[in-house]
């Protein structure tokens, strides 16, 4: 399939009906589930339902964090959009897609599963090892989920493994100031260096929704570059001194605990 703004368009009309569908008749979730999953492709959409049953020999598996609240937010609901067609163009099964925001409600986790999505149930701050190709979706998270997520993943076989649909990291930087970036959000810091971005085209109306974004990845030639010392023992991000963090820790985080001061 090919991505264009159309399709991402399609989509959104979709998910909204689907939403709406969900919270407002209990009689149409029963009919649904009478005629099974594939009566939920989207008119015109024929690859959907094959998706789900190739089962491709080196597929990547996808996490999404921070999506947002989708049944009120429109620029999530595009960015959910983009997501299953990235998912259909990559031919990731749907199951394969971990999706997780502290903000999804009962309902928006329902209707994620219904699109056939796995919703996590825990709050991994971002903290995911890739031990196969992943691609991580994060749109427009704060900073301190993208540099989690790097901390996780600080080794050239785990970076290697990485790929970023996300904030362009060039744009955190011209963003941030410098010794701020540099002290909380480190691993950011060093990866800007090392990643290859492409920043993704985006219509002028549509800026919220997708503008800075940018696929990032990592080649080997810019890991293997680096000394065994860059990469050993990483220090986990602690965040004491940053006033405006843009995540929610987990309730009994090592993380959060430092920081309330709670034992
Ligand atoms: C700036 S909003 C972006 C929402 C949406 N993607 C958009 O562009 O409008 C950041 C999102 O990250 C989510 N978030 C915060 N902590 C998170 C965590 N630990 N794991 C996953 N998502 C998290 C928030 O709930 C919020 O929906």
């Amino acid at each position: 399939m090919i991505l264009t703004f159309g399709n991402v368009c399609t989509y959104v009309n979709y998910i909204w009906q689907f939403t709406q569908m969900s919270y407002i008749s209990d009689e149409w979730q029963v009919a649904r589930r009478r005629k099974g999953v594939s009566s939920l492709k989207p008119p015109g959409d024929s690859d959907t339902e094959n998706q789900l049953e190739k089962a491709p020999e080196e597929t990547l598996m996808c996490v999404c964090y921070g999506l947002g609240s989708f049944s009120s937010c429109v620029a999530a609901r595009y960015q959910l959009a983009m997501l299953l067609l990235l998912l259909d163009a990559r031919q990731i099964l749907l199951r394969d897609c971990y999706v997780y925001d502290p903000a999804f409600s009962f309902a928006e986790k329902n209707v994620l599963r219904e699109l056939g999505l796995t919703v996590l149930t825990e709050n991994e701050e971002g903290k995911r090892l890739a031990t196969k190709p992943t691609l991580f979706y994060l749109m427009h998270c704060g900073k301190a989920l993208y540099n989690n997520l790097l901390w996780k993943n600080w080794s050239i076989q785990g970076l290697s493994q990485v790929l970023i649909i996300g904030n362009s990291f060039n744009g955190i930087k011209e963003r941030t100031i410098e010794r701020e970036l540099k002290r909380d959000y480190s691993y950011i810091s060093k990866a800007v260096d090392l990643c290859e971005e492409r920043l993704l085209p985006c219509p002028s109306h549509q800026i919220d929704v997708f503008g800075d974004t940018a696929v990032i990845t990592f080649p080997s030639e810019s890991l293997n570059r680096l000394t065994q010392s860059f990469w050993t023992e990483p220090p986990e991000p602690q965040y004491l001194d940053c006033s405006d963090l843009e995540i929610t820790l987990r309730e009994s985080s090592p993380s959060e605990t430092l920081l309330t001061g709670d034992s």
